[in-house]
């Protein structure tokens, strides 16, 4: 038997949850969101296909409804279309993955990263419509006190990325190493800590990814029943 409080009062403010009702089973519902969400992959060959302002806004509106300590919302999205801008951040990025790829990864890492056949080559940069960069905010916009900030973002930037693949769009999740000069670029405040480059938009027409299995249920999971 399944059993709930039912507290007869409520704080003040509070609100009926408005929860989703499924129209199929849970089990339904379940199954046919990991039937979606098993087709995300992380591509690196873009389309130069336009994505009008208002898909972007939706998804970033869906990023923003991230659950986050306190309820502090320690994020900005910085999305950029601009291809001056795009041009400048490829430029800078290169740079970065340049040191990266000749001094900075270690061989482990560097083999590691063989079968993605990745290289300093972002050229995918000045072709990709929408740059999104996930700022993490050290402090509220007021100067407030922000918790558990990476916890928070990492989830609100995994949201973005299923919003734009439920909308048919392609991201790749891009983390070069020192990231501040995004910071520099974009002009924003030292309150902003770049934490995450998206890239986002339709794939290339033959764009390829590589075959990767993931880990199985009883890899990834333990049930105590
Ligand atoms: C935190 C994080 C950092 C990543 N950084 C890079 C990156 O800098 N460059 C890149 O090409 N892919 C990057 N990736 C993408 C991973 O290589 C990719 O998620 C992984 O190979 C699994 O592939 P899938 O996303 O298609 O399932 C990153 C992924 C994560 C989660």
């Amino acid at each position: 038997m399944t059993q709930s409080t039912n507290p007869q009062s409520h704080p003040e403010g509070w609100i009926p949850l408005d929860r989703l009702s499924p129209a199929g089973s849970t089990l339904e519902a379940a199954t046919d969101f990991y039937g979606t969400i098993k087709k995300r992959r992380t591509v690196r060959s873009f389309s130069d296909k336009p994505i009008p302002k208002e898909v972007i806004e939706q998804v970033l509106l869906a990023a923003g409804t991230a659950p986050s300590g306190a309820h502090k919302q320690p994020w900005r999205f910085v999305a950029v279309s601009n291809r001056d801008i795009k041009h400048k951040i490829r430029m800078a990025v290169e740079e970065v993955e340049r040191e990266f790829y000749k001094d900075k990864a270690s061989n482990r890492w560097l083999e590691d990263l063989e079968p993605f056949e990745t290289n300093p080559d972002k050229s995918y940069i000045d072709t990709v419509p929408w740059l999104i960069i996930v700022m993490a905010l050290r402090n509220t916009d007021d100067g407030g006190q922000v918790y558990y900030l990476n916890e928070s973002v990492g989830i609100a930037t995994g949201m973005l990325l299923t919003a734009a693949h439920e909308a048919g769009l392609v991201t790749l999740t891009h983390t070069p190493s020192p990231m501040k000069f995004l910071r520099d670029i974009l002009g924003r405040s030292e309150n902003e800590r770049p934490y995450m480059m998206i890239p986002l938009g339709y794939p290339s027409d033959d764009c390829h990814v590589p075959d990767l299995s993931r880990k199985p249920l009883d890899e990834i999971s333990v049930f105590i029943e």
